[in-house]
């Protein structure tokens, strides 16, 4: 018996999400992004292939570092247009039992008090399957959207953050007790208000006074990923992340991240396996490594490397139209994504190039895919989950939806003959099937906001 090894869809409520270029393929279908029913098919195809979850990025701005400009994003479709993932799940959740939602919020701009107001709805009507991926936003764009001159510093986003989390606990937990809902039909009771009460906050960033408007929810609070792994980063999710999403191309330099996560976890009082760790991957599969090889000649040739520079210099914060293409990149302090920097100096060394960069980006991005038989990659999923101390794996797509229903077909009965894959959903709410539980376990510092112990 292997570890089990979880699977989620990586996508997003777009055309270009990470491998850039793709939607030209004559076969891929994410122009038809705007179709529920490409959404509530989609869902069913992954249930059947019993992934845990279909896990949605979003960004609330635009791709305009790369030669201070958003018409390279526009041409190519670099998640923009993009609209709102949210919107997606109850439809998603309606067609499907156990597939869960993980969802990208960006803090920054919501308030606090709304946000969790349509989570728990959320929770409500998938039944306890929604999970929430927290980002406090990496562009600036986004910010001068909201009315700011430019993003806060990065270390500064995520003390904003650890606010914006305690205040979204006692929303989910503290607000109403368990048991504050009657519905009592005969006394004409609905729900007792001597078990609902008023949240008070007063902190530096936000001030509430008032009652969480939903009633509590399967979960209260959904999972919780996160997916930064800075010095910054990765304290915040030891302290509040359940699932943690890297990406990394390298085993060890993973296996540093995820080791570092787990530790930290531990020194805040949680145990190390209350986090599970993702990793961003790309496979591509066939019967055989050379009908494998030859499909990823295929897709090559679909893939953009102008749209991928678009996507890569507005994650890392450099503008790489500065630079010729054999001039060692200024990498400075980022006040984007500093793990991808860091990822991109560690692979590449300290004095990376524009044209180092293209030659890491075969299929429209920096992730490079995976490529060979079923037996190969349920191997290397297998190999890679044992090395890195990894849980799961966040598929980003290539060519849509032939490259899950490959995956489904080919790779997942792989896994499973080798005892490292479940042959039935367990019931129940994501955080249960992942964790055992419905609630938060007691070492995490949303206990602290319970009224009465789970
Ligand atoms: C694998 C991965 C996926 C991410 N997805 C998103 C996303 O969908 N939307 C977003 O605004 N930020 C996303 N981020 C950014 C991070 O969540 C994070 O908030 C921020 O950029 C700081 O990360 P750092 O601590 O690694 O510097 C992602 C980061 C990584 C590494």
């Amino acid at each position: 018996m292997n570890k089990e090894i979880r699977l989620n869809a990586f996508d997003m409520n777009c055309v270009g999400h990470i491998q850039q270029g793709l939607w030209t393929h004559p076969r891929d279908q994410s122009c038809r992004y705007l179709e529920l029913a490409y959404w509530t098919d989609y869902a069913k195809r992954l249930e059947a292939g019993l992934f845990d979850g279909l896990f949605f990025a979003d960004v609330v701005g635009v791709y305009d570092v790369l030669g201070a400009s958003p018409d390279a994003a526009l041409r190519g479709a670099v998640q923009v247009p993009v609209n709102d993932p949210m919107m997606l799940i109850p439809a998603m959740a309606s067609v499907t039992q156990h597939l869960g939602f993980g969802v990208t919020a960006n803090l920054s701009y919501e308030p606090p008090y709304l946000f969790a107001r349509r989570m728990s709805t959320l929770d409500h009507l998938t039944k306890g399957r929604i999970g929430w991926n927290i980002v406090t936003g990496y562009l600036d764009s986004a910010a001068r959207a909201a009315g700011l001159s430019g993003q806060s510093g990065h270390d500064d986003r995520y003390d904003l953050a650890d606010e914006y989390m305690s205040l979204v606990y006692q929303l989910w937990e503290g607000s109403w007790d368990d048991g504050a809902v009657l519905a009592d039909r005969l006394r004409g009771v609905y729900a007792d208000p001597s078990k609902v009460r008023l949240v008070q906050h007063q902190g530096p960033q936000y001030r509430v006074q008032a009652m969480h408007l939903s009633e509590p929810s399967p979960q209260r609070t959904p999972l919780l990923y996160q997916a930064g792994s800075s010095a910054r980063g990765s304290r915040f999710a030891a302290t509040h992340a359940e699932c943690v999403f890297l990406n990394g191309q390298s085993l060890p330099g993973v296996k540093a991240i995820v080791d570092s996560i787990r530790r930290q976890a531990v020194l805040q009082g949680r145990a190390g396996a209350d986090i599970k760790v993702w990793l961003g991957a790309t496979v591509i599969t066939a019967q055989t490594d050379a009908q494998a090889e030859e499909k990823f000649d295929e897709y090559k040739r679909y893939a953009s490397s102008e749209a991928a520079l678009v996507h890569a210099a507005a994650s890392m914060g450099i503008d790489f139209a500065k630079y010729d293409i054999d001039e060692p990149i200024e990498t400075g302090k980022s006040q984007a994504i500093v793990s991808n920097v860091d990822a991109m100096t560690r692979s590449a060394g300290p004095q990376w190039t524009r044209r180092k960069l293209l030659s890491q980006m075969v299929l429209g991005s920096r992730q490079t895919p995976w490529v060979g038989s079923a037996d190969r990659i349920a191997q290397q999923l297998i190999d890679w989950s044992i090395a890195a101390d990894l849980d799961g794996f966040n598929l980003s797509r290539t060519v849509v939806p032939e490259c899950f229903d490959d995956l489904i077909a080919l790779v997942v009965p792989r896994l499973q003959e080798r005892g490292a894959y479940k042959t039935a959903y367990t019931p129940g709410t994501l955080r249960n099937k992942l964790f055992g539980r419905d609630r938060l376990a007691a070492s995490h510092p949303v206990a602290q906001y319970r009224r009465q112990a789970v």
